[in-house]
This record gives structure tokens, C-alpha cells and sequence, in this order.
């Protein structure tokens, strides 16, 4: 952990499962190691993370509010299922003003129809889809990026 800037990592339902969820298409890193490795390269950034994952949509609203309050500068969000479900979450993330940036561990435009439609990607600062683990690092990075110096 480092300290600087606060930044929301947020992880939607099922994401607690990464390492034996259907692996061929999420990746054999569990939710644990991401994490770690996530946290490694925010050290090198400079900023602070905080992890929040949840099978429940409102505690996930709820973290984006409380990271909000407290001064976060912005999030990258795996919204998972709720990705394609959840208003609640779009009009958090529209509420608290807290830039974001969309990751997705599979290409969800190559998959079912249903997921091909988010309800966070034209609020967000852009999406990472396809990539893997290393996508939320990129995710990272673009924030970051589009924050500027803080
Ligand atoms: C996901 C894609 C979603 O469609 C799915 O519901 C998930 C994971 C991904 O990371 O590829 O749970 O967000």
C-alpha cells in the first residue's frame, strides 16, 4: 500500500470466484493475487487503492459514495453482471461526479448480446475489455492519465 491519492477499485458480483470461475475465459489469477499485483503497481503510481467487492448492488453503490466522501479522485470499476443491469450504479457514479474507468477481465462484445450493452461506458472515461488482469492495471494507468498531476 502506498500513500497519495485514493483511487476505488470496485469488483462486482461473482469476482470473488476469479481462479475457478470458468477459467479458460476469466484467467487463473485469484481475486486475492489481482489484487496484490494491482496494488504493486499503484505503489509505483504513487496513488492508494481501496478494494471493495461485493455481490450486492447496494453495498456497491454505497462504496462509491463513501470513497467519494473520502476524497477519492476516481475508480476503476469491473461492475461484472450489474455492468448490464444496474442504473443505480450509472447514476452513483453520475452523482458523486467520480471519473472511472470500465475494465472487463473478457471481451464482452465478443460474448452474448446482453453484454454487449453497458450501462457505465458512455459515463465512463473508456473501457478495457478483453485483456485480462493486466486490464485493470491499464485501467489504472489511463485514469491516472487523464487526472493529471495531482
Ligand atoms: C465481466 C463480464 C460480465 O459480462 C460478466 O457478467 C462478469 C464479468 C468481465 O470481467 O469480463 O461477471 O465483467
Amino acid at each position: 500500500m502506498s500513500g497519495g491519492r485514493l483511487v476505488l477499485v470496485l469488483q462486482g458480483p461473482n469476482l470473488d470466484l476469479l481462479g475457478t470461475r470458468e477459467p479458460e475465459r476469466y484467467g487463473r489469477d485469484t481475486l486475492a493475487t489481482l489484487t496484490t499485483r494491482l496494488d504493486g503497481a499503484a505503489v509505483t503510481l504513487g496513488v492508494q487503492l481501496r478494494h471493495v467487492q461485493s455481490n450486492h448492488e447496494g453495498i456497491l453503490v454505497d462504496a462509491v459514495r463513501d470513497a467519494a466522501s473520502d476524497g477519492a479522485v476516481g475508480a476503476v470499476v469491473n461492475a461484472a453482471a450489474y455492468t448490464h443491469t444496474s442504473i443505480a450504479l450509472r447514476d452513483v457514479l453520475l452523482a458523486t461526479r467520480l471519473p472511472f474507468v470500465e475494465v472487463h477481465l473478457s471481451n464482452v462484445h465478443a460474448r452474448e448480446p446482453f453484454r454487449h450493452h453497458s450501462l457505465l461506458a458512455d459515463v465512463a472515461l473508456g473501457q478495457v475489455t478483453g485483456l485480462g488482469a493486466v486490464g485493470y492495471e491499464l485501467a489504472l494507468r489511463g485514469l491516472l492519465d487523464r487526472l493529471g498531476p495531482g
